[in-house]
């Protein structure tokens, strides 16, 4: 391949990465709860039944903030059969994932795991089968702090302190057929607005996410957007978006290419949200939370894989076995992110565990790293800071995507994409830049040549890389380091100068310092 050239200039910046940008999400589907974050028996769990093997990678993951308790499951969440003694906890169907629910973990014990791992919390409101009564309800057991009905309730379950959570969901996927009382865009932005109303009079200094559509290639993408904002624009701070990447059609090359089309998804939710704000002769701006995103495609259609007859509670779902081509688009969703750091201000993996999952666990058993972990943690360590605006040189490829999502099977022609998909980050107080960077080839090695305006000489801090000669390679219990960062070697430095060479189909970290 020709040598691919980037320009840096730290003086032209896109914005800095909000830490809500690196968080994750906990759903009651499956084993994300029960045998994944919560495991009371288990060897590592503590008194209150938290695994510690898990809690362990889930620091080394690095999430900030993570959502909860759905999701689908939200849609038909009664929050207060989780709250109390836990033995007169009812059990209930849920029929988000034909499962039964034991309700043995909740709102206050997701609170406590949360404030054990140092990750702020993100709860979600049913404005599916519940409406605004239900919602101000759980912001005023959870944030007030005394002397009424529902905070002195949580006080005698054993909460003195008001939990002060500050993000909320307004409900999830709301537009969606599978959804549990599914909502037309007024619907849904009527009910969405009496609720934040009441949630917000409870509590004013809560933020609220708006439900977007629930993907890009749904028919009601766009309107529904521009409805809903209409109706919460005075009452919201965000919108919500979701993503999930396949490779249903073995095609490679068009799945290493589809993070692009979401950098097109959030600039037109960009447009979409500015367009009301102009209409409303508003200078506010509605900030983006990409509260999901992955590759998820091998456990989502199949339904004898997604639904075990009998109702079982935590039943072995959407187990996601990632490979090393997941853990590249992957990482080409991770720079999407990034590089609109400007308005996507939250972000959160779906999911934490066993489910669509960075981390993976046997109940009763040991925890490992999928291949996706990776990229992710280093995001989340290394990405904190002022994303750079790169211009890029690079060959490019033609691709077409096949995304089934929506009403009609679809196919996005992408008729330029560029081999090299990167982010560049600095760090305000120390000048470090950080270079994450893909090679979309998967034959060809990437001569890379950076220029840094006005660096000097930069110190090499760090360099590693994320490959594996067989793409479909992945990690197991029995080898749970198949795929892992080794050393990146090679890397050259002069003045105001990076050059490397990128294996193909790899992902890459290059951590300089300033002279
Ligand atoms: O993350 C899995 C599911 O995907 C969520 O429950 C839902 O919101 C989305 O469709």
């Amino acid at each position: 391949m020709r040598k691919v050239s980037v320009v840096l200039n730290s003086q032209a910046v896109i914005g800095d990465t909000d830490p809500r940008l690196f968080g994750a999400f906990v759903e009651h589907l499956g084993r994300c709860v029960y045998g994944g974050i919560y495991e009371p028996g288990h060897p590592t769990a503590d008194e209150q039944g938290f695994r510690h093997d898990v809690l362990e990678l889930v620091r080394e993951l690095a999430p900030t903030i993570m959502r909860y308790p759905g999701g689908n499951f939200v849609s038909g969440y009664n929050w207060e059969d989780a709250v109390g003694p836990v033995d007169k906890r009812p059990r209930r169907l849920d029929l988000a994932w034909m499962s039964t629910e034991p309700n043995t973990f909740g709102t206050n014990e997701f609170i406590d795991w949360c404030r054990l791992a140092d990750i702020e919390p993100m709860l979600a409101v049913n404005l599916g089968t519940r409406a605004g009564d239900a919602a101000r309800n759980l912001v005023e057991y959870c944030n007030h702090p005394g002397g009424t009905a529902w905070s002195d309730l949580r006080k005698e379950h054993g909460w003195e302190k008001p939990h002060n959570v500050k993000f909320w969901c307004l409900g999830n996927e709301m537009d969606g057929p599978w959804q549990m009382e599914m909502k037309t865009a007024e619907e849904y932005g009527r009910i969405a607005t009496e609720a934040a109303k009441m949630m917000k009079w409870i509590d004013p200094s809560i933020e609220l996410a708006a439900c977007g559509s629930s993907g890009r290639n749904m028919p009601t993408f766009g309107a529904w957007e521009d409805t809903v904002l209409q109706h919460t624009f005075p009452h919201v701070e965000w919108i919500s978006l979701h993503t999930y990447v396949n490779n249903y059609a073995g095609d490679t090359p068009a799945m290493l290419a589809s993070p692009d089309l979401m950098d097109g998804f959030i600039e037109e939710v960009v447009a979409i949200a500015d367009s009301v704000a102009a209409r409303a002769h508003s200078s506010k701006r509605i900030m983006l939370s990409f509260d999901e995103w992955n590759v998820w495609y091998r456990t989502r259609r199949n339904k004898a894989e997604r639904v075990k007859p009998g109702w079982p509670v935590a039943p072995e779902i959407l187990e996601e076995i990632y490979t090393m081509e997941d853990a590249l688009a992957f990482g080409g969703m991770c720079l999407s992110l990034l590089n609109h750091a400007d308005r996507v201000k939250c972000a959160c993996l779906a999911q934490l565990v066993n489910v669509i999952a960075p981390i993976m666990t046997e109940t009763g058993g040991p925890a490992w790293r999928q291949t996706i972990f990776f990229p992710f943690a280093q995001m989340s360590h290394f990405g904190r800071g002022r994303v750079l605006r790169a211009e890029v040189d690079s060959p490019t490829y033609a691709a077409s995507y096949f995304d089934p999502r929506g009403k009609d099977d679809l196919y996005f022609p992408m008729p330029a994409v560029p081999y090299l998909k990167m982010a560049a980050v600095e760090d305000p107080e120390t000048g470090a830049v950080t270079i994450f960077a893909l090679n979309r080839h998967l034959e060809e090695s990437m001569p890379l040549d950076v220029a840094l305006k006005d660096f000097g000489t930069p110190s090499l801090i760090e360099a590693l890389q994320l490959r594996h000669d067989d793409l479909k390679a992945t990690n197991t219990k029995a080898h749970p380091d198949e795929v892992a960062p080794t050393a990146l070697t090679g890397v050259s430095l002069s003045a105001d100068r990076i050059q490397a060479t990128l294996a193909p189909a790899s992902w890459n970290m290059i951590r300089v310092g300033k002279p």
